[in-house]
C-alpha cells in the first residue's frame, strides 16, 4: 500500500531522514518509535507531502506521489492523519469537526456523515460531547 524508498529530508543543514526504506501492506499496523526530535513526525508528514522530501520516492497504491505530476489532493482524500497538536476548528463543535472532511472532501450527505460521526463518538465514549467545543474538552478527549 505504501512503499518508501531512500526517503531523505533535511531542514537546511540539519539532516533528519537519512534514507528511509519501508513497505506497509494493507491492514498492517506499524508503530514508529524513537527519541524526541528523531524525525517521526517529519516522516509521517512526508507521507502525505505536508513536508516536501529532499530526496527519495514514496509510492501509495502504486502511484508515485513524489512525482511532480501527481495530484496529491487525490491521495490525501484516502489518507487520515491525527496531528500531534490537535488542529481542531475552535469555532466548530466536536460533531461539526468530525463531519467537516466527509462533507467537504468526500461529498457525503449530511445525514449520512452525522450518523457515522455519532457512531465514531460512541465507539470512543464521547457521544455526550457531540455539541461541545474543543476548548471545553480535556487533552485526551
Ligand atoms: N520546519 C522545521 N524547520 C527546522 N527544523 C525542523 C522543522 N521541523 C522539524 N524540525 C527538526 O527536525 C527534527 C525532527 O522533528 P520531528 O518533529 O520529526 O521529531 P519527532 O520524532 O516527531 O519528535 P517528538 O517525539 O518530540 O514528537 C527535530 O530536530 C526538529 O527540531
Ligand atoms: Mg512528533
Amino acid at each position: 500500500m505504501i512503499a518508501v524508498k531512500n526517503l531523505q529530508k533535511s531542514f537546511g543543514k540539519l539532516e533528519i531522514l537519512k534514507g528511509i526504506d519501508l513497505q506497509i501492506h494493507k491492514g498492517e499496523v506499524v508503530v514508529v518509535i524513537g527519541p524526541s526530535g528523531s524525525g517521526k513526525s517529519t516522516f509521517l508528514r512526508c507521507l502525505n507531502l505536508l513536508e516536501q522530501p529532499t530526496g527519495g520516492e514514496i509510492t501509495f497504491e502504486g502511484a508515485s506521489i513524489t512525482d511532480k505530476r501527481h495530484d496529491i489532493n487525490v491521495t490525501r482524500e484516502k489518507m487520515g492523519m491525527v496531528f500531534q497538536q490537535f488542529n481542531l476548528f475552535p469555532h466548530k463543535t466536536v460533531l461539526q469537526n468530525i463531519m467537516l472532511a466527509p462533507l467537504k472532501v468526500k461529498k457525503q450527505q449530511p445525514a449520512e456523515a452525522e450518523k457515522i460521526a455519532l457512531e465514531l463518538l460512541q465507539t470512543v465514549g464521547l457521544a455526550d460531547k457531540r455539541d461541545a467545543y474543543p476548548a471545553q474538552l480535556s487533552g485526551g478527549q
